[in-house]
């Protein structure tokens, strides 16, 4: 059975890319097949990154390709153990299908309550559709202070959403790592790369158990 992982967001830029990277970068090591949908038709954001990856001379994430419809991406994930659904800038109707076929849910979110509270407005709107609020988490991300995480996640879980444990920092290393093709994990910094892979150790366990 292919496990179906979806990442979307409310607003735009808050680094749905940037996990989904991250995310297949780790199941690759973990040799899982990943099969990686771009629903970002405007953008082609994973898409154009794993090109640089490869014109850098790094290794395949997995099978990347764009979309436009759920199913069709569905049906190209067959015989893969992981399919990565990396949502469009924003939610829109395809932001429900996603959801709906998506063992888990990633909502990504800063840690301002301009972000937090249209994260909440979202997986509130897709629990009022029917979506079984435990198959959605949100991740901190670009967070600047140990402070204002604790702040957000306790603005998101007021408001009964479950928030995944650690976060992603703000870091300029983590931007310039994805300039280059590489994943937040292949900084050239250490310290940097072990803040992420602890984070992304922890979701992907998430992700193994659902
Ligand atoms: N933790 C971080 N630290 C520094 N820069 C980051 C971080 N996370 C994301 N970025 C940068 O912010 C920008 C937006 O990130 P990303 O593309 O992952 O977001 P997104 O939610 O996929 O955006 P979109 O809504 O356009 O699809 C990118 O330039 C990325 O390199
Ligand atoms: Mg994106």
């Amino acid at each position: 059975m292919t496990k179906i992982l979806g990442l979307i967001s409310q607003k735009g830029g808050v680094g749905k890319s940037t996990l989904a990277r991250a995310i297949a970068c780790e199941a690759q090591k973990a040799e899982l097949g990943v099969k990686i949908a771009d629903f970002d038709l405007q953008q082609g954001t994973f898409t154009k990154w794993h090109q640089r990856r490869l014109q850098a001379d790094l290794n395949e994430v997995g099978s990347v390709e764009m979309f436009k419809s759920v199913r069709a991406a569905l049906e190209a994930a067959d015989g893969f153990d992981l399919l990565i659904m990396d949502g469009e800038g924003r939610a829109s109707e395809k932001t429900l299908e996603i959801t709906k076929v998506a063992d888990l849910v990633i909502i990504p979110c800063g840690v301002s309550n301009d972000d937090t509270e249209p994260t909440c407005d979202l997986a509130k709107a897709l629990v009022d559709k029917g979506i079984p609020r435990k198959k959605i988490v949100v991740t901190l991300s670009r967070v600047g202070s140990d402070a204002s995480a604790n702040r957000a996640r306790e603005d998101i879980e007021a408001r009964g959403f479950m928030v995944v444990d650690g976060y992603i920092p703000e870091k300029t290393s983590y931007s310039d790592a994805q300039y280059v093709g590489k994943s937040i994990l292949e900084t050239r910094h250490q310290s940097v790369n072990d803040k992420s892979q602890s984070f992304i150790d922890t979701l992907i366990e998430i992700i193994l158990k659902v």
